[in-house]
């Protein structure tokens, strides 16, 4: 399978089997990820980020360099040309003169696409607003056949913000390939928005629901997300939805032994610290997963693996 070249605007770009192929590619990167390799030596990864991160911006430079490749960006646009009012197409046009690929994060929907339309350099969506989060679907759905073998076959929960939450759009997205059951979990509010359900519906079976309570033990994945008090145009419907959720010990009671529990982290109060120990809490374990599965994108845009 040849990916060389791509861009990764969206997770609707691939089908099941190039996700399939990514993920083995992934699982194949394991033992470079802990030995280190020479392969994207001399390549140049730009991450540049108009929005804060931690796990996505690091874990793409930490897979650069553990495959002999180097980084450059920015993780502030205050600091860049941005602030005396370069626009997002020159930003990208001169980027590229400087590296191989590029991971672009963005408050806007679709500024991913729009760089992806001037770039002669690959362009992976490191988080497009509220819209969409492609690679981050990408570590779930490792992360899910990690733990769980399979993916086809499990009733997966996400629960949280559906509405503002981008990784559960690009993860509906990514898990309505599989043979899956899903269900959404959100206050009335935060609903999916309508689109990916109406995308989603046509090919898997989905319920909304409220109660979490209620759908617990019957679930094999809880995904389970922060609510994007950043996002709210109004504080005061933030305030309405703050702490709809709280997974800890007495939620898992009734819980199945082998429930995965993910997050695409940072957790604020959703998830109680004491759930960290349980064998149910998989969230650091995915963190690992980031870098395996962006060594695998970096290798497969840059086409040293096919
Ligand atoms: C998420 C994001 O930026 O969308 N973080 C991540 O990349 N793992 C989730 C969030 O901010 O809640």
């Amino acid at each position: 399978m040849n990916f060389q070249g791509r861009d990764i605007a969206s997770i609707e770009d691939f089908t099941r089997e190039e996700i399939n192929y990514l993920l083995n590619t992934a699982k194949a990167m394991e033992p470079l990820a802990a030995k280190g390799s020479d392969m994207l030596k001399g390549k140049i990864l730009a991450n540049i980020f108009f929005e804060p991160s931690t796990r996505t911006r690091l874990s793409f430079e930490a897979a650069m360099l553990k495959l002999g490749g180097s980084a450059i960006g920015f993780a502030d646009a205050e600091n860049t040309s941005v602030k005396k009012g370069e626009n997002l197409a020159d930003t990208v046009r001169t980027v590229e003169n400087y590296a191989d690929i590029i991971t672009l994060r963005h408050p806007l929907e679709g500024a991913a696409k729009l760089a992806a339309e001037f770039s002669k350099i690959p362009i992976i969506n490191a988080g497009s607003g509220a819209e969409e989060h492609p690679t981050q679907a990408l570590v779930d759905l490792y992360t899910i056949k990690k733990e769980r073998r399979t993916i086809d076959g499990l009733k997966v929960a996400l629960v949280g913000d559906l509405r503002y939450g981008r990784t559960v759009h690009s993860l509906a997205y990514a898990l309505s390939l599989y043979n899956i059951e899903l269900t959404l979990v959100s206050p009335d509010a935060l609903k999916m928005r309508r689109e990916v359900l109406r995308a989603i519906q046509n090919r898997i079976q989905v319920s909304e629901t409220q109660n979490l309570e209620k759908i617990i033990p019957q679930t094999d994945v809880l995904y389970v997300t922060r609510i994007q008090k950043e996002r709210f145009p109004d504080q005061a419907e933030f305030a309405k939805v703050k702490g709809a959720y709280r997974v800890d010990l007495k939620t898992l009671a009734n819980a199945k032994k082998d429930l995965k529990i993910l997050h695409p982290l940072p957790r604020v109060d959703e998830i109680a610290p004491e759930v960290d120990s349980t064998p149910q809490a998989c969230y650091f374990r995915q963190v690992w997963n980031g870098i395996v599965v962006r060594m695998a994108l970096l290798a497969l845009l840059l086409g040293q693996v096919k």
